[in-house]
């Protein structure tokens, strides 16, 4: 059977290497402490759970979900509201917002919705994947703009040449940013949309971590921005604000033409939201938000406890102001090793699972992502294990 052409473009998933060499340490009774996928351990509220149990038991909710379903209705209104009380941002909920099943779903399909076989999309590197490789399934052309740690991980737009920028249909922007944790401020997202104005490019922002930020920081909305829905969309996701990965719910919101072309993209793919889910999003969107402050805290303590615990044994990481990533320079003394080649080492030697900065683009090379999603003795464990690697003799 041969795959299609736009499947073998798609680089290697890196958390398929990554759990084999999590199962051979297994298989050698190593105990794994699991700092690489970006999966939140907490549980989901209970009040979200409550209620996605109890429209599960009401028949009506079993059925295929539309977007004229009260569920949607009432969820895009709510989707509104707390953009309102959010970010000040005032947005159609009929017109303006689209429900996704998870923010990563929606992304990918707007490449699809968009991209010819000769458009090009400008996508940061390192990136969430699916920025990227959204683009390789719909067949557009990758142009990928490098994030250097010196710029602090923000894309140099004006730098690009004028012959990419003509072709290109698509940016993707993501601040808070996965996996360098770096953060964009009002007046980079002002510089972008004035860049953007009259070029016919549509800006995609992954706004995934707009909850999980630190030490009075805010992560501002792209739609914050006077003319940005000229040109922008913005996904969030309840995966990360409310421990909701698991199932599979998002949003898009921003301008309408562009919503109404990834809308019509999914209305051929899928059947909408389980209700249940949609009720059960309302009620964490709706509900108290002392759940985010709660949890908020507690990757605070986990980012504290690993960035001082590696900074006191010499490897001399960033704190991150937002996102629950740690992004590091691999140390010194392993520097002649690749990403992949470092993380190997750490699994094989202390179990210690991380990400290698290439999973998320070749630019992510030299670099390692620590993902906040253990506990803090588990995260005090691990520094202790790291210190034995790094005195380990080469
Ligand atoms: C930047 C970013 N966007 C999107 C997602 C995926 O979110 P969802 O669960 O809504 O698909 C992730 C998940 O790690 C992410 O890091």
């Amino acid at each position: 059977m041969d795959e299609a052409n736009r499947l073998k473009r798609l680089p290697l998933y890196l958390f398929t290497i990554i759990d084999k060499l999590k199962e051979e340490a297994i298989k050698q009774g190593i105990d794994i402490i699991d700092l690489g996928m970006g999966n939140p351990d907490q549980p989901t509220p209970p009040h979200v759970i409550k209620e996605l149990c109890k429209r599960a038991h009401e028949r009506d909710n079993h059925r295929y979900s539309r977007s004229i379903d009260p569920s949607e209705e009432t969820l895009r209104a709510v989707i509104a509201n707390w953009y309102k009380k959010k970010f000040g941002v005032t947005l159609d909920p009929n017109e303006e917002v689209l429900p996704l099943i998870g923010s990563k779903e929606g992304i990918a399909h707007l490449s699809l919705a968009f991209l010819n076989n000769d458009d090009i999309a400008l996508v940061p590197n390192p990136a969430y994947p699916v920025h990227f490789n959204g683009v390789l399934i719909a067949g557009g052309i990758l142009h990928n703009i490098p994030l250097y740690e010196k710029n602090g991980y923000l894309p140099d737009l004006k730098g690009l040449p004028k012959e990419i920028t003509d072709k290109a249909k698509l940016l993707f922007l993501s601040y808070p940013h996965n996996p360098t944790a770096a953060v964009a401020g009002h007046d980079f997202f002002e510089e972008v949309v004035g860049w953007a104005k009259g070029k016919n490019i549509i800006i995609g922002h992954d706004l995934a971590y707009s909850d999980i930020v630190f030490d009075k920081y805010r992560a501002p909305s792209m739609l914050e921005i006077k003319g940005s829905k000229e040109m922008c969309i913005e996904f969030h996701t309840c995966s990360k604000s409310y421990n909701m990965a698991g199932w599979r719910i998002g949003f898009a919101i921003g301008n309408a033409r562009i919503l109404r072309s990834l809308a019509k993209t999914k209305s051929y793919i899928d059947f909408g939201i389980f209700k249940p889910i949609q009720y059960a999003a309302i009620k964490a969107l709706s509900g108290p938000q002392t759940c985010v402050k709660n949890m908020v805290s507690l990757y605070k303590e986990r980012r504290d406890a690993l960035v001082k615990g590696l900074r006191k044994i010499g490897w001399h990481v960033p704190m991150p102001k937002a996102t629950f990533y740690v992004w590091a320079r691999i140390p010194d003394k392993y520097s002649a090793l690749t990403s992949m080649e470092f993380v190997s080492l750490l699994i094989r030697e202390t179990g210690v699972v991380i990400s290698p900065g290439t999973g998320f683009g070749e630019y992510g090379e030299g670099y390692v992502r620590f993902a906040l999603v253990e506990n803090v003795d588990r995260i005090n464990e691990a520094v202790r294990r790291i210190k034995r690697v790094l005195e380990m003799e080469t």
